[in-house]
């Protein structure tokens, strides 16, 4: 097959030998938003990409929308790009830094990538800004990074959805339940490991919102917004 340059016969054998099989778990739509957001703070001082807002001019660092333009039209597999974008990461030419994310952030930034590069009709919404007419919660949840992590839309990421959160009973993985009611939303955010969520583990959400660094005033407009999705 023709391919760019990124996609080069060498560099593709190598891509499929160090990832080897198993990639079907990568582009789950969770992990596409947590590696838009991931990107945001990792790749885009240094590259193009229309779907993350990214305009870093890095001297030498590809436009990655032009980078990968031409395998997407040539219906190259999002499978195939995501593999030789996780290869760029870990095995990248200087002054391209090696491992700037690793493991399933690795996997999630390549999700990302091929899934945007080119694409961003199809992206919206991901790193883009708050929703539309959201106030100052919705801005938060993008500025802080929380839609990296939570979807408005049911469906499942790295942390539970806000979808119809509001007023619902919790489980917790101690076994009680509990109302998600203005209190209990307000210490979910402000102290994250206080209590966890039936299935999901400790340390994942406190790993990137320090407990007690969202003021209690930014956590109550946090859960104004997630009150409005349903
Ligand atoms: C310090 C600037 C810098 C940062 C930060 C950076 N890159 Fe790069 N990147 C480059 C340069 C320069 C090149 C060209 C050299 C090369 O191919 O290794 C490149 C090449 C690439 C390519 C190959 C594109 C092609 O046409 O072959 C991909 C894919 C890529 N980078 C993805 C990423 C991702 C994903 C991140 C974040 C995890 C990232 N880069 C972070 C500078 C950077
Ligand atoms: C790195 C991923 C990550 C980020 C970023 C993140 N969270 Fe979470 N969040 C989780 C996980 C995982 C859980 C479930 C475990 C727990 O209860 O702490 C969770 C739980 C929650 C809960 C409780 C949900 C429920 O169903 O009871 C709320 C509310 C919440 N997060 C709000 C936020 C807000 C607001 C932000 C942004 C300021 C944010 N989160 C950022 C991963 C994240």
């Amino acid at each position: 097959m023709r391919v760019t340059r990124g996609l080069a016969g060498a560099s593709l054998l190598i891509a499929l030998a160090v990832t080897g099989c198993g990639t079907g778990g990568y582009s789950s739509g969770g992990d596409v938003s947590r590696g838009a957001v991931l990107f945001t703070k990792k790749c885009a001082s240094c590259h193009t990409l229309a779907a993350a807002g990214a305009k870093g001019k890095y001297p030498g660092a590809p436009n990655l929308d032009d980078a990968f333009v031409a395998d997407k039209q040539q219906g190259i597999a999002d499978s195939t790009i995501l593999q030789v974008v996780h290869e760029q990461i870990q095995y990248p030419s200087p002054p391209m830094p090696a491992n700037l994310v690793k493991g399933s952030d690795a996997e999630a930034v390549a999700a990302f990538v091929a899934k945007c590069a080119a694409r961003k009709q199809d992206c919206s919404g991901l790193v883009s800004g708050p929703p539309p007419g959201s106030g100052p919660g919705g801005k938060l949840f993008a500025s802080l990074g929380c839609q990296g992590c939570h979807t408005l839309d049911g469906s499942p990421s790295t942390g539970p959805t806000f979808k119809a959160l509001f007023g619902s009973t919790v489980k917790l993985s101690n076994g009680k339940t509990v109302k998600a009611d203005m209190a209990y939303l307000i210490e979910s955010i402000v102290d994250p490991d206080k209590q966890i969520v039936q299935g999901y583990k400790p340390g994942i959400m406190s790993a990137s919102i320090k407990p007690h660094s969202v003021s209690q005033a930014n956590a109550k407009a946090l859960v104004e917004f997630i009150k409005k999705q349903g």
